[in-house]
Order: structure tokens, then sequence, then C-alpha cells
């Protein structure tokens, strides 16, 4: 673990610069899950923005029902708090675009407080020369007759050394420290981060995903490679990555069967665990 400085609400709220998101802040020492804690806030009505940051997490939550390794004084968890009223119309695209643009702000805050290139591997992993660097966990309200929300979990690993990784993860994750020898502050991040999350949500929000999808597009490595997906009821297929569709999906074009004759058709994946695979 590199020396860097503690998490300070003070340090945050007077280097941020964002308008709306994160005008409150709920910093603690240690969570179960930031998400877990957001839920709670928001099922209690706590305002829209409304960001919650913890210096460790015990049961750090991960996508596809994983855990998040979250140690203290080291990387950066935090949930943010949507109650935006979206059209029922749009709320489709909404909620599938909110992972990846989310993805797109932590990449720029990363690039802006470093001197490292993040790619994002689809939907949401945040890489680092193809190791991964960070994470997002969207989750959304379904109780009917309660005002929804949607909490963004974000995880960065800023300044936790290879050493420190429990081993089954010392091949495939990495950090910004890592990357570049140099410690990074954590207010100074979380700060540029929700600057950059508030700018894609307020885009997202007033025109749709033609921008942004282009900003994904430039920035996801995984259109245009072979790619492994393991789908949500264990099934998996090789393909190659063909681009996003409207809806945020993977398009997929799986490899031909030596027995079957006919072209497979087309995946659009919504829900999956991608690897890429090196040819
Ligand atoms: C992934 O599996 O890639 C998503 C990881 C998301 C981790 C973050 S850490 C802050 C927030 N709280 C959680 O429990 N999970 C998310």
């Amino acid at each position: 673990m590199q020396a860097s400085p503690p998490l300070s609400r003070d340090t945050i709220q007077s280097t941020l610069s964002s308008k709306w998101l994160g005008r409150r802040i709920e910093l603690f020492d240690s969570l179960p899950s930031t998400n877990r804690e957001a839920s709670r806030l928001a099922q209690a009505d706590v305002e829209h923005g409304t960001v919650v940051v913890a210096d460790s997490q015990t049961a750090g939550r991960g996508r596809l029902a994983r855990t998040w390794f979250s140690p203290g004084g080291a990387n950066l968890y935090c949930s943010v708090i949507l109650r935006m009223k979206r059209p029922a119309e749009g709320l489709t695209e909404w909620l599938s675009w909110l992972p990846l643009v989310s993805a797109l702000a932590a990449a720029e805050a990363i690039e802006a407080v470093s001197s490292l290139q993040v790619s994002v591997k689809w939907p949401n992993d945040l890489l680092i020369s193809e190791r991964k660097v960070g994470g997002i966990l969207c989750e959304s309200s379904s109780s009917a007759g309660a005002i929804p929300f949607q909490i963004i979990g974000i995880g960065l690993n800023v300044n936790v050394a290879q050493e420190d990784w429990p081993e089954e993860l010392r091949e495939s994750a990495t950090s910004i420290w890592h990357e570049q020898q140099r410690t990074v502050d954590r207010n100074r991040l979380l700060a540029q981060l929700l600057l950059e999350l508030e700018q894609c949500i307020d885009e997202l929000a007033a025109h749709g995903t033609s921008r942004l999808s282009l900003a994904y597009h430039q920035r996801c490595s995984t259109i245009g490679q072979k790619i492994k997906a393991t789908l949500a009821n264990g099934d998996q297929c090789l393909g190659q990555a063909e681009g996003i569709d409207q809806d945020g999906a993977l398009i997929v074009k799986p490899e031909k069967t030596q027995t079957g004759s006919k072209e497979p058709a087309t995946l659009h994946l919504r829900v999956a665990d991608i690897i890429h695979v090196r040819t």
C-alpha cells in the first residue's frame, strides 16, 4: 500500500467544481458496501446527486455476484444516487447506457490525473494495458409506487501495490500506482470523477446517446476483438465483437461451428462476462 493523503470531505468539496453531483457527500471509514448504503439512503429519500464514499469495504460487491477487493487507505469506492425522472419511452436507453457512460467518465477522470491511457472492456471494465484498474456496478430500484432511483457504484484501484493483491487477482488487476509508480491523491481523483460523471449524465439526459455513443466506441477495446462471452445462463460463445447497438448491447458475430452449415445469427448481448481472446 502506498502512503497517500487520507480521504477528507472538506478537501473533496473544496476541489469539486460540479454543479449538482456531490453537493452532499457521506464519507465513512468503512462500510460493508457503498452501494448498499446508497440504496438505504435513497430509500430514505436522500437528495439527487448524493455521493457515498468509504475508505474501505468489508463486502464490496462486483458485477455478476462477484466480490470487490476493497482494502483501506489505498483505493476509491463510491456510489452516486440519481433520482432523475425519465420519460417511459427513453427509460430503457437511459438505464442501459448509464453503466457505459459511467465507464467513460471514470476513464476520463483517471486520464486527467495521471499520464495513463484507459480503455473500456464492454460493458464497463476499466483497463490499462488489458488489466483491470476499475469497475462499475449500477443498480436500480424496482419497487412499484416508490420514487425510482439509480445507484452508480464505482471502484478504482488507485494506490494499491501488486503485492497487496490476493493471489488470484495479481495477473488480471492493476492500479494507477502500479502503472506509473506515483501515488494519486484520491480526493482529487474523486472530485474529477464526479465532474466527468456529471457532464456525461447531463449529456445523456439532454441529448441522448449520439455523442456519448461515439466517444464510447472510440474508447471500447472490445469492438473488433475476438471474444469469449459467458452468458447469464452459463452458455459460452466465441465470436467477433462488431459494435454496440442503440440499447448499449454488444453486437457479436458468433464463430461458425464445424458442424453448422448456415451462417450463425448475430447476437445482441445485454448481460455477459467478456474475455478478450488473444489471437
Ligand atoms: C465490477 O465487478 O467490475 C464492478 C465493481 C464495482 C465495485 C464498486 S466499489 C464501490 C461500489 N460499492 C460496491 O459494493 N461495489 C461498487
